[in-house]
């Protein structure tokens, strides 16, 4: 069955939790979505993760693009959402809606997600037939006004934390990403939200949550503190390829049953 945002909705209303993962290719999206993870977000992480930029800055849509039809290519029932990178929303309403209007009409995907308290440009791109998802905390586009990766949010913060969310949603929005905020805080945005609220490093009391998949499968170099890795493919990897060289350089790769008559 397709998740689509409504299914979200009623997972929330349920009080049911569902389960987010990156994905920038057609390989781990087909088995992310077999595995049934509802949602698949092609993440502007893509730039630190595939393509070994320092931050998410330097991404374009014509990246995005790429990644985000690899993943749709691979998918039939996951939720797939593209991120919009920096500087393709921020100078007008309308560059907002063009630049979404292309990553729907060049991936074919689900939705789109874009970074910070914007709610009049979620607002023209969702009356255009586009869902939108938020993104609050801790914006990685914005990690040199941030001052580096720290948790947002705390003291004073909060509340206006609580106020962005609040006008994301009535903007439209139809899930809004927290990362990096306080438990307690993150818990008390998702009982005040009609929509749901997605963790990344925001506690259990998120409806869902996300993580970016090569922390989850413990194939990143450094992964943060929040990302539990459910995997060594970092050491699985290592060890294969060093089993591989010893058996090319020893000749005992290939064997009978890899060689042709
Ligand atoms: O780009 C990304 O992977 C993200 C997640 C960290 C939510 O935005």
């Amino acid at each position: 069955m397709k998740i689509r945002t409504g299914t979200l909705s009623q997972l929330k209303q349920k009080g049911e939790k569902f389960a987010c993962l990156t994905s920038y290719d057609a390989l781990t999206a087909a088995i992310f979505d077999q595995a049934g993870i509802e949602v698949l977000l092609v993440g502007d992480s893509a730039g630190n993760v595939v393509l070994g930029y320092e931050t998410t800055v330097p991404v374009t849509i014509d990246q995005m693009v790429h990644f985000g039809k690899a993943v749709t290519e691979a998918v039939s029932s996951s939720l797939v959402v593209v991120d919009m990178p920096f500087g393709s929303y921020e100078v007008s309403s309308e560059q907002a809606l063009a630049s979404a209007i292309r990553i729907m009409k060049e991936t074919g995907a689900d939705a789109v997600k874009l970074e910070g308290a914007r709610p009049e440009a979620v607002k023209r791109i969702v009356d255009a037939g586009i869902p939108v998802m938020g993104h609050l905390g801790f914006t990685p586009q914005s990690v040199n006004q941030l001052s580096g990766f720290r948790v947002q949010g705390r003291g004073d913060a909060a509340q206006q934390l609580l106020d962005d969310a609040k006008e994301l949603e009535v903007a439209g929005a139809f899930a809004i990403v927290l990362e990096m905020i306080p438990a307690s805080l993150a818990s008390d945005l998702s009982s005040s939200l009609k929509i749901p609220t997605i963790g990344i490093g925001a506690g259990v009391g998120c409806d869902a949550q996300i993580l970016v998949w090569t922390d989850f499968a413990g194939l990143s170099d450094r992964s943060p503190k929040f990302a539990k890795k459910y995997l060594d493919l970092r050491g699985e990897l290592s060890r294969a390829a060093a089993a591989y060289l010893a058996e090319v350089r020893g000749a005992e790769f290939p064997g009978e049953e890899h060689s042709f008559n």
